[in-house]
């Protein structure tokens, strides 16, 4: 058996939800005894070192990223890990892999609990600083202790999960545990794809980020134009052409599967304005009586030329969001 510990015949139950002692029985039997000697993978095309091309491939796989964190004695210790995994609601398990050399793996065994902290789009640092990277970050992580498991402070999600299973995974052991606290908040994760860090799609406003100043005289040439119930403002597809404010009332924007309704101080069409031929990017309709104010895309171009400081402001507001995910 290739485990790097034997399976327990029982274990506790730990969670509320009731599972009966020994309920996961079996689960340890991995079937990976035999595992071939190592052969040289097929690289296809690609022209690299094929260790160095099966990496690369295996960025491709975009993910969040976590520390997974535990506690010895005093002394608490963190790893940066994106190879997380739910494996089961019920029971409630989770799978993490964890390379033999790194200092976490042989204070993980079964019993023992480890914390998963998915880590927030502006948790960079602390995801470097927890894999050993050079860190911009000064300040030391902080901590709290749940289930006598450390917590990384300001974490997207939190998981505390009990060891009830190890398996041989190559360079790496894999650690099944059983979940028994979970808690998240509001927020969007950091992501971890071809070896580099990256984030959400970036805000999409553009006109209603500008500040009041600048935006005001735009909208001042635009004209007032009330909607009936059920009107349509704009429709997916088409040709765009203006910008409106919502002034009164509110409208349903539904766009590929989502839909959502904005009310009074909603700028819509921002976007597809700058970019008329690509089409309308949602189908948008008043909710009730709606009032806005329409700026067609020729006054829109006056405004700008009339004012560099509104457009300069606007390749401010692209390029930054260029540098959030390059
Ligand atoms: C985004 C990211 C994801 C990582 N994922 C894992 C992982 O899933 N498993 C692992 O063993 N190491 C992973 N690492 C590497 C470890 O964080 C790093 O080797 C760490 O220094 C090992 O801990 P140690 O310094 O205590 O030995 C990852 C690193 C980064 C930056």
């Amino acid at each position: 058996m290739s485990s790097e510990a034997p399976p327990p015949e029982e274990f506790d139950v730990v969670l509320g939800g009731g599972f009966a002692s020994g309920a996961l029985e079996g689960l340890g039997d991995s079937g990976f005894d035999d595992v071939p000697d190592t052969e040289q993978i097929d690289v296809g095309d690609l022209e690299g070192d094929p260790a160095l091309e099966f990496r690369k491939t295996l960025g491709m796989f975009a993910t969040g990223v976590t520390v997974i964190t535990t506690q010895v004695g005093e002394q608490v210790h963190g790893m940066t890990a994106n190879a997380f995994m739910s494996v089961s609601l019920q029971p409630p398990l989770v799978l993490i892999s964890v390379d033999r050399r790194a200092r976490l793996n042989p204070l993980l065994r079964e019993g023992t609990r480890y914390g998963i902290s998915v880590l927030e789009r502006s948790q960079s640092e602390l995801s470097d600083h927890f894999a050993g990277r050079a860190s911009a970050r000064s300040e030391e992580p902080r901590f709290e202790i749940v289930r006598d498991t450390p917590l990384v402070e300001g974490a997207l999600a939190h998981l505390v999960a009990r060891v009830v299973r190890s398996y041989w995974g190559g360079d790496h052991s894999l650690f099944l545990g059983q979940v028994e606290y979970v808690r998240y908040g509001e927020g969007e994760p950091l992501l971890f794809h071809g070896g580099r860090y990256e984030r959400l799609a970036a805000d999409p406003r553009l006109f209603s980020a500008l500040p009041a100043e600048l935006l005001e005289p735009i909208l001042t040439r635009g004209r007032e134009v009330t909607f009936a119930a059920g009107e349509t403002l704009m429709t997916r597809g088409e040709i765009a052409d203006t910008l409106m404010l919502v002034t009164g009332g509110s409208v349903v924007v539904e766009r590929q599967g989502r839909r959502l309704t904005l009310g009074v101080g909603a700028l819509v069409g921002e976007i597809e304005v700058l970019d008329p031929g690509a089409g309308r990017l949602a189908t948008i309709t008043a909710e009730n009586e709606t009032a806005c104010i329409v700026v067609g895309r020729e006054e829109l171009v006056a405004a700008l030329e009339s004012n560099p400081r509104a457009a300069i402001a606007l390749l401010e507001i692209l390029s930054s969001r260029f540098r959030e995910t390059a």
